[in-house]
């Protein structure tokens, strides 16, 4: 069984050892971290510059064995109505098998019944078929709109998603 916790610092080395390559990296992170590999040090730096943040959440999906996915969600607006999740990961051993789309099936419902957001967002790299079928997957559409990231000496498209709260 899926369940859905807060992140702890003791999560980034699992978190890390789950990015196997740069090209995944760089389409989990959107250059969110400048230089790839990054360490487990690099991931609690990073979220502990929200420590006294109220608009940051990182959240872990765990079963019984341990941790088996991440993704933190941030609001993007004052009233915090738009939640925008990010970093959304698998263990890598695990995918495939409809982690990614529970684990979001549960940020949802926290979000929705938790937060009571009217709206959550994500942006995805078209060149990312996986993660784009799984957002669909779990009730995620696109808007239309996009934006271009300069990877590398590429040239990626992001493609903005969300899902309103269920009426
Ligand atoms: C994106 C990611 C989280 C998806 O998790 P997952 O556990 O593999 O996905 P699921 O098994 O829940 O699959 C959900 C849906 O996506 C589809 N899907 C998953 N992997 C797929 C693949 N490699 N090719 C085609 N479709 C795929 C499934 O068929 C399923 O569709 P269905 O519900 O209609 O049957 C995972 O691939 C991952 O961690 N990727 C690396 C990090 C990353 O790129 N994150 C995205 C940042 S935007």
């Amino acid at each position: 069984m899926l369940r859905l916790r807060p992140y702890k610092s003791c999560d980034a080395e699992k978190i890390v050892g789950w990015i196997r390559d740069e090209t995944s990296f760089w389409k989990w992170s959107a250059g969110r971290y400048d230089r790839y590999p990054i360490c487990a040090e690099d991931i609690n730096a990073e979220y502990d510059k929200y420590a006294f943040s109220d608009c940051f959440f990182a959240m872990t999906a765990f079963e019984d064995d341990g941790a088996a996915g991440h993704l933190i969600m941030r609001f993007l607006d004052e009233d915090k109505k738009i939640l925008r999740f990010g970093f959304i990961i698998v263990d890598d051993a695990k995918r495939g098998r409809g982690y990614g789309k529970n684990m979001l099936l549960l940020a949802l419902k926290y979000a929705f019944e938790i937060l009571m957001v009217e709206k959550v967002t994500l942006g995805v790299f078209e060149n990312n078929e996986p993660a784009h079928r799984c957002y669909r997957s779990a009730g995620f559409h696109e808007t239309g709109a996009v934006e271009w990231y300069r990877i590398g000496d590429e040239d990626w498209k992001c493609l903005e998603m969300e899902i309103r709260h269920p009426q």
